[in-house]
């Protein structure tokens, strides 16, 4: 089985924890894109859904998901996303696909937060992966500076803008031994609109793609 194989895998498992009649959040990325067919295809009654990207809203309509706004609902159920990495305490690197602060809003805004991947993204330590941080545009030498100070190597993803009309920078070679200590010391920096380490939105339950099948994973287990 092939990486994509795995995330439909994961994606498909992950139908099982939507409740119906409820509302829920979604996330973005190719992971989050099975599992949006699989919902739509399951017949799941839900009552509407907050999407985090233009991307996943235009596929939920075709799956003829409803979409709502954050501001429409008290609460979501459930929010099921991917991540860049992952660990054992079920924290992540997230913002690959640079929706990383609608992700942090809605992730926050739910009961219940179900992480969906392939199991390469399963890892000891976070940190191989470039962590992504969304930055006020002028601020960008300024913060950039600062997080090389704090050890990592930091590079402006050219070209992109965020949802929010901000820029990302991507922090290479920054081992992260403490992500929600790390989560916090990067937020604090002026300028930094939100960082990539998902430490105090961590994942409640992992569905996880493997070549033994599929695993369901709870912080520290
Ligand atoms: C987007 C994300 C994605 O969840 C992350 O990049 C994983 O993507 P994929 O499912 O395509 O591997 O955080 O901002």
């Amino acid at each position: 089985m092939n990486q994509n194989d795995l995330k439909r895998l994961a994606a498909e498992k992950a139908v099982e924890f939507v409740p119906e009649n409820e509302y829920i959040g979604i996330g973005t990325g190719s992971t989050v894109n099975f599992f949006i067919e699989a919902l739509g295809k399951s017949g799941k009654q839900i009552k509407g859904a907050v999407s985090t990207s233009k991307e996943s809203s235009a596929l939920m309509a075709q799956y003829g998901i409803p979409e709502v706004t954050l501001g429409d609902v008290t609460k979501l159920a459930v929010y099921v996303d991917g991540a860049d990495e992952v660990n054992h305490m079920l924290q992540m690197i997230k913002g690959g696909g640079g929706a990383l602060l609608n992700e942090k809003i809605v992730a926050s805004a739910s009961e219940k937060f179900v992480c969906i991947a392939d199991e390469s993204k399963y890892v000891a330590r976070l940190g191989k992966f470039p962590l992504p941080v969304e930055v006020i545009p002028h601020a960008r030498s300024l913060v950039s500076r600062k997080l090389l100070a704090m050890g990592g190597q930091p590079e402006l993803r050219v070209g992109f803008a965020t949802f929010n009309g901000n820029q990302i920078v991507d922090v290479h070679n920054f081992p992260i031994d403490r992500p929600v200590t790390t989560e916090d010391e990067i937020n604090k920096i002026s300028g930094v609109v939100e960082n990539g380490i998902f430490g105090h939105a961590a994942a409640h339950v992992l569905v996880l793609g493997t070549a033994e099948g599929v695993k369901v994973i709870t912080p520290g287990h």
